[in-house]
């Protein structure tokens, strides 16, 4: 809660972000309707490009995560002003092209995204930059982010092991055909971006379909971005039209909601205006498939986005496993889908999953921990994990790692432990969702 307030039933002390702390307790249902904030990717991917378009651009329902945050600031380092509107719109004036040289270090803070995608963009700017983030961004890998960006004519340094901080000499560079050993889409959306400043055509051909929010923002720009098979390309040169647009809630977000659900039959929710963008919807073919009584309504499109209100409702809890193209397709979600998991009949295995090794935590790891802390038997593995069904958690005291999304989901995993649980660093949580335990806890029955 970045506001400091208290939800009724939860303590959350976050006078300090490092010494944070949330009480969970014990719920018997959930229920209601949850009102989530825009979408985290698609968020930072309109504030980079609505700084580098032609004219002035709003969005409603911008994400009020510190992630996106850490963007819009670094782009008005870069020269580009924006503001909050008294109705929360987000109105950015786009600078064109050309940016302007910084006068300090850029701080993307804990969000790779930022430090990732605003990478591409610096790559064709004719000034040196330097990126920097938080003790976890400090520890995340950008050599597939400097490989390509190298291979286009920019010069990057970094610390040892191609960790942060991140020096950038832009200047012009030359379109490639890239393929990336890792399914990443901000590897992704990095070289398209960097593409719009290279002469010819980029192509990124990637191993497995990642989410493509980064080729729909640029085509509502106006930019002409092609996708046929796995490969997507842009055309150097182009220029951005501003646009006035909404953002669709983070299905990310909503996937907590979703797994208490899950954790109490007969327990209801209803979701509107969630991001179904179908590189993201497989979360709810998978919760399905799982046991969750799902159903998607009021379908429309936002900027090519398509967004639609959720039913979900429990009924039995089955779990499953998750492995290959899914757990690309899962990724943010595993953390949540791993913590409620002990509950479920069958357990769950993740597979395929080595990327989760190398997010805001070592997510394999936090899980096992804060799951064994709980009393759950979880078996580790160097890619994934595999966690028995039908087990009874207790409330314990646990650790988000610094991590938003182990905050998050083991708030989720804490409404059905007996006893209450603690989290300490709870405050991780506002890197994506600010009010997310205000939320749960109103969602929550006792
Ligand atoms: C994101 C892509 C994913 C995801 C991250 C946001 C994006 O990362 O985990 O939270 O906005 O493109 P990778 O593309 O590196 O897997």
């Amino acid at each position: 809660m970045a506001d400091g307030s208290t939800a009724e039933g939860a303590t959350v002390d976050v006078s300090t972000s490092d010494d944070s702390r949330v009480v969970i307790r014990p719920a018997r249902s959930v229920q209601g309707v949850v009102r989530i904030p825009g979408d985290k990717s698609i968020s930072h991917r309109y504030g980079m490009l609505a700084a580098i378009a032609d004219g002035t651009s709003r969005f409603q329902n911008f994400s009020a995560a510190r992630d996106c945050a850490s963007t819009l600031d670094c782009m008005s380092k870069l020269g580009c002003s924006w503001k909050r509107l008294d109705d929360g719109t987000i109105e950015v004036q786009g600078v064109g092209p050309r940016l302007q040289a910084p006068a300090e270090r850029l701080d993307c803070g804990n969000s790779g995204s930022t430090m990732r995608m605003l990478s591409g963009i610096l790559a064709g700017q004719p000034f040196t930059s330097e990126l920097f983030g938080d003790e976890s961004l400090s520890r995340r890998p950008m050599a597939r982010i400097m490989k390509p960006l190298t291979e286009m004519g920019a010069g990057i340094e970094s610390a040892d092991g191609g960790r942060p901080p991140l020096k950038i000499h832009g200047g012009s560079l030359k379109a490639i055909h890239y393929r990336p050993e890792v399914a990443s889409a901000q590897v992704k959306s990095c070289v398209l971006f960097a593409g719009l400043f290279a002469d010819g055509e980029t192509v990124v051909e990637e191993p497995i379909r990642t989410r493509d929010h980064g080729e729909i923002a640029l085509r509502a720009f106006g930019v002409e971005v092609e996708r046929a098979g796995n490969e997507s390309r842009i055309a150097g040169g182009q220029k951005l039209r501003a646009i006035e647009g909404h953002v669709a809630g983070d299905l990310s977000s909503a996937a907590f909601f979703l797994c208490a659900v899950a954790l109490f039959p007969g327990s209801q929710i209803t979701l509107p205006g969630i991001l179904m963008n179908p590189t993201r919807a497989r979360l709810l073919d998978i919760l399905l498939q799982m046991g969750l009584k799902v159903s998607v309504a009021h379908l429309e499109e936002h900027q090519g986005e398509l967004v639609g209100t959720i039913e979900a409702r429990g009924v039995v809890w089955t779990g499953g496993v998750i492995s290959g193209a899914d757990t690309a397709a899962l990724i943010d979600e595993i953390p949540v889908l791993a913590a409620v998991a002990p509950y479920s009949e069958r357990g769950l295995e993740v597979r395929d999953g080595r990327e989760l090794r190398v997010k805001e935590s070592d997510r394999i790891a936090a899980v096992a921990t804060n799951l064994r802390k709980m009393g759950a038997e979880v078996e580790e593995l160097p890619d994934g994990m595999k966690i028995r069904g039908g087990q009874h958690l207790h409330g314990a005291e646990l650790d988000s790692f610094g991590d938003h999304r182990i905050a998050m989901a083991f708030a989720v995993a804490a409404l059905r432990a007996e006893g209450e649980t603690t989290i300490l660093g709870a405050d991780a949580a506002g890197v994506s969702y600010p009010t997310f335990f205000a939320e749960l806890e109103a969602f929550a029955s006792r």
